[in-house]
């Protein structure tokens, strides 16, 4: 039988805020590719945990989703335990046939005659947005582009005033805190008060659509439909906080990494602006080469084998699309943001298999449009100094990005 000496042992912890906000997390990953592609880390802030840093270990884990499970109350779908130990029962911390019966609720939101509608959103609000922008004077990327972009898209699926950004977004944030620091109790009590504040939003909102016609926003779609009509209380937060943070934190960073990708590869832009059939494609690059969301977790439901290693039942394993997305076995010259990569598309930026992303057709046409009106204004996003980023190892991202605007 294996023990923990037989295990190839990770002596260092890629869990760590700093790798990330250091921006130094390229080489532990390319060195666990190369010499240790499932590895166990035995200590950490988070525990122990298994880590697969390849493109096709984590997406064979992704597939076996019958081991490998998502379920809220075996642990939790980040490395971090259930919210400080809380319960967080949303769907995709579910495993079938939950899972499916709730994603089914959501999913119709993001079909193609729904996109053709969100679509026109989007380009009206982006075009809005740069529109505002000031030439030739600093401001602050994530503030004026990042965040009023995502959130303005959430309120519309939402249905909400525009207005209300700020409390969404601050909920938003409270609901994705993943970070060794916020392992504490007073970290939770401040946590569950947040929950609970949006909750008590959220239900005013959800029992005024109970007394109407259904419509096509996510919170009608919820009140209306059998799985999802009639939530307890935290189960109600953990999806509308889902939504919320799925919503924003992820295609908010995608968007302030574009300024960082075109301003280290200024050949990429130009490339666009010769070829902007390109448009869509780079918009699959720039996630794979940011990588929004770092990792998922999944928990083993039963002792199983994996790359030759056994994972013993209530394991935890960690899947670093971040580490997967740099693959060169899949993606040649993989650190280069390439907007003509051939297979872009092959990213696990948005997971696979049964859990993977329900609003990427969202996502991928809001990077597109903004990318299309950087090409189209003819304009350069300058970096003012370094950005700040994000101290977690579950959202990998931005809080703030100094840039100038400068005509070509
Ligand atoms: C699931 C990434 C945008 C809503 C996921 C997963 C990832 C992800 C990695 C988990 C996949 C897995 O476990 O296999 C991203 C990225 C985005 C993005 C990188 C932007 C660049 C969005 C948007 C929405 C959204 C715009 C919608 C408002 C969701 C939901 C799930 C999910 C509801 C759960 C799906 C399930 O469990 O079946 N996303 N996402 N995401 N995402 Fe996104």
């Amino acid at each position: 039988m294996a023990t923990l000496a037989d295990r190839p042992i990770n002596t260092f912890d890629v869990s760590q805020d700093a790798l990330y906000v250091e921006d130094t997390w390229r080489e532990p990953f390319a060195r666990l590719r190369a010499e240790m592609p499932l590895s166990y880390c035995p200590d950490s802030p988070f525990g122990p945990y298994w880590s697969a840093v390849t493109h096709d270990l984590v997406a064979e884990v992704e597939l076996r989703h019958d081991v490998f499970s998502s379920r809220w109350d075996m642990g939790n779908i980040t490395i971090a335990e259930a919210v400080n130990g809380e319960g967080f029962p949303n769907f995709i911390a579910q495993d079938q046939p939950i899972h499916t019966a709730q994603r089914r609720v959501i999913a119709p939101a993001f079909s193609p005659s729904q996109m053709m509608k969100l679509d026109k959103a989007v380009k009206a609000r982006t075009k809005e947005l740069m529109d505002g922008l000031p030439v030739g004077e600093t401001f602050d990327w994530v503030e004026r582009v990042s965040i009023p972009q995502t959130l303005g898209m959430l309120c519309i699926l939402f249905d909400m005033p525009f207005e209300e950004w700020r409390d969404i977004k601050r909920w938003s944030d409270w609901a994705s805190g993943v970070s060794a620091d916020n392992l504490n109790e007073e970290y939770r009590a401040q946590f569950l008060a947040q929950m609970g504040e949006m909750l008590a939003r959220f239900d005013r909102e959800l029992e005024d659509r109970r007394g109407k016609p259904p419509t096509d926003d996510l919170l009608s779609r919820m009140v209306h439909s059998e799985a999802m009509g009639h939530m307890e209380p935290m189960e109600r937060i953990a999806n509308i906080a889902l939504l919320i943070v799925g919503g924003n934190d992820t295609t908010r960073n995608s968007m302030s990494a574009l300024v960082e990708a075109f301003d280290t590869y200024p050949d990429q832009l130009e490339r666009l602006r010769a070829d902007p059939s390109l448009i869509p494609n780079a918009a699959q690059e720039i996630i794979r080469w940011q990588s929004p969301v770092t990792h998922m977790r999944r928990t083993a439901l039963e002792d199983t084998r994996l790359a030759g290693q056994t994972i013993r039942k209530g394991e935890k394993i960690v899947m670093w699309y971040i580490s997967a997305n740099r693959d060169e076995a899949v993606f040649p010259d993989a650190e280069k943001f390439d907007v003509g990569r051939a297979n872009a598309r092959r990213h696990l930026g948005f997971g696979h298999g049964i859990h993977r992303c329900v609003g990427a057709k969202l996502a991928e046409d809001q990077l597109a449009t903004l990318i299309g009106e950087i090409v189209r204004r003819n304009i350069r996003v300058i970096p003012q100094g370094a950005p700040t980023r994000l101290a977690s190892p579950f959202l990998h991202g931005f809080t703030a990005m100094p840039v100038k605007i400068a005509p070509l």
